[in-house]
């Protein structure tokens, strides 16, 4: 029996050494002291010994016991130290490698649209505004010569929210920007050269509309303007959003609130302007070599009054038209379809 526990120590003591990691040293422990352990196996055989050899050999087991577990102790420390030591090696990262750059996103191409369009009239001195997009009847119908009931006002197919109706009317989502107009004058301060850029709401949905989409309102009062301003201001901005070779045109139209009024093409820049490719087909996009940006006009008298402004010292031109549009006209821009911008499809918002 003592022979046995001192070949059981010695066998012990080598398999501890070849115990590599802390997986090993658990395998350890349950092979010799678990219970169909060989330790456990041994001490088995104790109660049959006579007494004296039980309390020798009984003190012998237990003190190869100790001695075993300190040594388990001891090379859990020197595994731990050796894990330690090859971390350098094993975590080693190469610094100088490329890193993964993170995504960064960019603004979407309306808000793109919207920064560039407001860089360009600031230059002309036109100062931006904001005006309710939840606004009552008057600013955006009555003041502008709609008064109820008129039929001009279908052509805005627009959103009435279901409120008891106030003093300016009824309430709607706007439906275009010249609803600012009126409200600006009512800040009494002239000149006015304003920018009104804002969300607009009308029930459409097709390639060319979305319910929700933004407009941009030029309002331009002073003494003596002309349609020549107009046209300089148009031509000016034609020019720096769409390139130099960009021509517009001014062809009459009918609003209520503008007189004379007129809608604005720019020359399309697949054909040039002439409306025919080289091989003497049909320009696709544009058919006869204009694009139809908006409206614009000189402010009917009757608009002024609404703002409590005198006509007969002061006059001025407006203008109004899609951000969503004119982004599209852009040289080599080709969407075919106004509702993929609001798709968030980041295939094809990455793009721009
Ligand atoms: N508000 C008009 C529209 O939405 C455009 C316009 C603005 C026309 C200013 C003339 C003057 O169609």
């Amino acid at each position: 029996m003592k022979d046995k526990l001192q070949q059981l120590k010695k066998s012990a003591m080598a398999d501890l050494e070849k115990a590599k990691n802390a997986e090993a040293l658990q395998d350890f422990e349950v092979n010799y002291f678990g219970r169909k352990g060989k330790y456990t196996f041994l001490v088995k055989e104790l109660p049959k010994l006579s007494t004296e050899n039980k309390k020798n050999i009984g003190r012998l087991a237990n003190e190869i016991k100790t001695e075993i577990q300190e040594a388990i102790k001891t090379r859990q420390v020197e595994l731990q130290s050796e894990r330690l030591g090859n971390f350098a090696k094993e975590e080693w990262i190469d610094r100088t490698l490329p890193g993964e750059k993170p995504r960064v996103g960019h603004l979407h191409i309306t808000s793109q649209a919207i920064e560039e369009i407001v860089s360009i009239f600031t230059r002309l001195g036109f100062v931006r505004r904001k005006y309710p997009e939840i606004e009552w009847d008057w600013y955006a119908f009555e003041a502008l010569n709609m008064p109820a009931s008129h039929p001009a006002r279908d052509e805005w197919e627009t959103f009435f929210i279901d409120l008891p109706v106030g003093k300016k009317g009824k309430i709607v989502l706007t439906p275009h920007t010249s609803s600012g107009q009126v409200r600006e004058m009512e800040s009494g301060k002239l000149p006015i050269r304003m920018m009104n850029i804002s969300k607009t709401y009308r029930r459409q949905s097709d390639v060319s509309h979305t319910p929700v989409f933004h407009q941009f309102e030029g309002l331009f009062i002073d003494k003596d303007v002309s349609i020549a301003n107009l046209k300089g201001v148009l031509d000016y901005f034609a020019k720096s959003f769409f390139g130099e070779g960009r021509r517009t045109r001014l062809r009459p139209f009918h609003f209520r609130f503008t007189e004379p009024s007129f809608e604005i093409d720019v020359s399309c820049d697949v054909c040039g302007g002439i409306g025919k490719l080289e091989d003497g087909l049909k320009c696709r996009l544009c058919k006869e070599g204009w694009l139809e940006l908006g409206g614009a006009g000189m402010i009917h008298p009757n608009v002024l009054k609404a703002g409590g402004i005198d006509p007969k010292i002061y006059n001025g031109f407006a203008f109004g038209w899609g951000v969503e549009r004119t982004f599209m006209m852009k040289e080599g821009m080709k969407i075919d379809d106004i509702r993929l911008l609001y798709k968030n499809d980041l295939r094809f918002l990455k793009q721009f």
